[in-house]
Order: structure tokens, then sequence, then C-alpha cells
């Protein structure tokens, strides 16, 4: 699936950065956003993910977060996530940044992980920001603040916030210290995460896309694996395994 340089560079990588995006979930049945079928293609992010959406339908855009919620309740993290947290421990430094909000990477035991959108299972006040800590599930509409008042809203990232400056400053020190980056199912059109892949770029690293269609980053990446997050990962994963085997003969 990959050439020859490829997998000599991945067998060689010390400091590998994976850059997850909604395609890893998809083998659990979570939609993906703008594949089609996916949830923007289904619903207008404008009346959903954003502020000044949720201030003025706090309810529609709630009940819509609740469904996501349960969806992913139903779901489980796939051959895939569980394959990132075997390779975590077979190389010396890996960091796994993700744009997804599913909880699906902690959840299968990665350890060294960064969650640049947040994460949908946990909840905040929209506006002291506490977090709230009161399970929310089976609520029809949000609940308020016990500290101000203020309408509670799930811990994601929308569009026009800003993302955590700490996580994306780990994730920018990550990145610009790697030598081995892997893309996984995202479109890599959605800033500044998808930046990362070029800072990596400009950095040296070498790349490779897992995904079975083409993205934004098709230009920049060295080499990819045409093919689903799960058939990807244990490819990867297979080469390590062997690599390791050869060794000890
Ligand atoms: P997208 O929906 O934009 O892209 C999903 C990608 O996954 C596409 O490139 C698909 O080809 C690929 N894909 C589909 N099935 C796959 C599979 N089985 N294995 C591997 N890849 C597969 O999702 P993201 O790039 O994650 O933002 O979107 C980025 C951000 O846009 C999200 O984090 C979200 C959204 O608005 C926030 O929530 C803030």
């Amino acid at each position: 699936m990959l050439s020859e340089l490829s997998i000599s560079k991945w067998l060689k990588a010390e400091k590998v950065v994976v850059f997850t995006g909604a395609g890893i979930s998809a083998e659990s049945g979570i939609p993906t956003f703008r594949d089609q079928g996916g949830l923007w293609d289904q619903y207008r992010p404008e009346e959903l993910a954003n502020e000044e959406a949720f201030r003025s339908r706090p309810d529609f855009v709630w009940q819509w977060y609740q469904w996501r919620r349960s969806l992913i309740r139903q779901a489980e993290p796939n051959e895939a996530h569980i394959a990132l947290v075997e390779m975590e421990h077979m190389k010396p430094e890996f960091t796994l940044i993700s744009q997804n909000v599913d909880g699906f990477h902690k959840l299968a035991g990665s350890q060294k992980l960064l969650e640049l959108h947040g994460n949908i299972q946990l909840d905040k006040c929209i506006d002291c920001q506490q977090p709230y800590e009161q399970s929310t599930e089976g609520l029809e509409e949000p609940p308020l603040c016990r500290e101000c008042g203020g309408l509670i809203r799930p811990g994601v990232v929308w569009f026009g916030e800003n993302l955590s400056p700490k996580v994306m400053a780990l994730s920018a020190q990550a990145v610009s210290n790697c030598d081995f980056f892997i893309t996984i199912g995202t479109s890599a059109i959605v800033q500044p995460a998808a930046s990362l892949i070029y800072m990596a770029k400009q950095n040296g690293a070498y790349i490779i896309e897992i995904n079975p269609n083409i993205s934004a980053a098709e230009d920049i990446v060295d080499d990819f694996i045409r093919d689903t997050a799960t058939v990807g990962t244990s490819y990867l994963l297979e080469l390590l395994e062997d690599n390791s085997l050869d060794r000890h003969i």
C-alpha cells in the first residue's frame, strides 16, 4: 500500500504525530461532516454550530447535540482507534491530535491525546464557562448554570470560536518536533486545525494520509493509503510488528 521509501521512513520514525478527523469514527457508525449524507450535507452549520444560533434557538440546538451524543453513547471505538493505542506503545514519541469530539480516542486508551475541538459529552456555561458536572442525559432543553444562570452548552468548539490556546500550543510543539506525520480521515479544510499538516511539511516531517477519498492535503502528503481508517492503521501496525519480530530473530 505504501512505497518502499514510506515503509522505511515509518519503521525508522521516532517522533510520530497522528492527526485524526471524523473519518476515523465512520466505521464506528458516527457520521462525518462533509461526506455524502454527512452532518453538513443534511444540516446547516450556521443554524447549529455557533453561539448565535444557540442563543436564538437554545432548545433546537441542544436537541441536535443530544441526538449526536446518544449516537456516540450507543457506539464504540473501532479497530483504528485501538491500533493507534498500540502504536503509541511502539514509538518513542507519539502524539495524537484529534479534531473529533466523540471522545473515542480516550475511551480506546490513547494517553498522549490533544482534543482540538473539545468533547461533546462535557458541558459548560455559555457565559461564565464553568464546567457543568451533572448529567444532562435525556434533557430536552439546556439546564441553567448554578453560578450565573447562563445557558449550559456542549463543550465543543463552535465556528467563530478560538481553540484552546494551550491545546493548540501543545499541538504545534509536537508537530514542529515530529519526523513522521499521519493524517487520517479528515477533509483537511477546517482551520486552524488543518494548518498543522502544513506546519509538519514546513518542518520537514514525512507525511502520509489514510483516507478512501481525496482531501485538501493531497498535494502536500508524501504518500497515501487510499483505504479506510481501520484498514490503513492495521497495515501500519502490522509493519511495526513484523519489523520488531525481524529484529528479534
Ligand atoms: P469531514 O467530514 O470534513 O471529513 C471526513 C473525511 O473522512 C473525508 O475526507 C472522508 O473522505 C474521510 N472518510 C470517510 N470515511 C472514512 C473511513 N472509513 N476511513 C477514513 N476516512 C474516511 O470531517 P473533518 O475533517 O473531521 O468541527 O471535519 C473537520 C471539522 O469540521 C470537525 O472537527 C467539525 C466540522 O465542522 C467542529 O466540530 C468544530
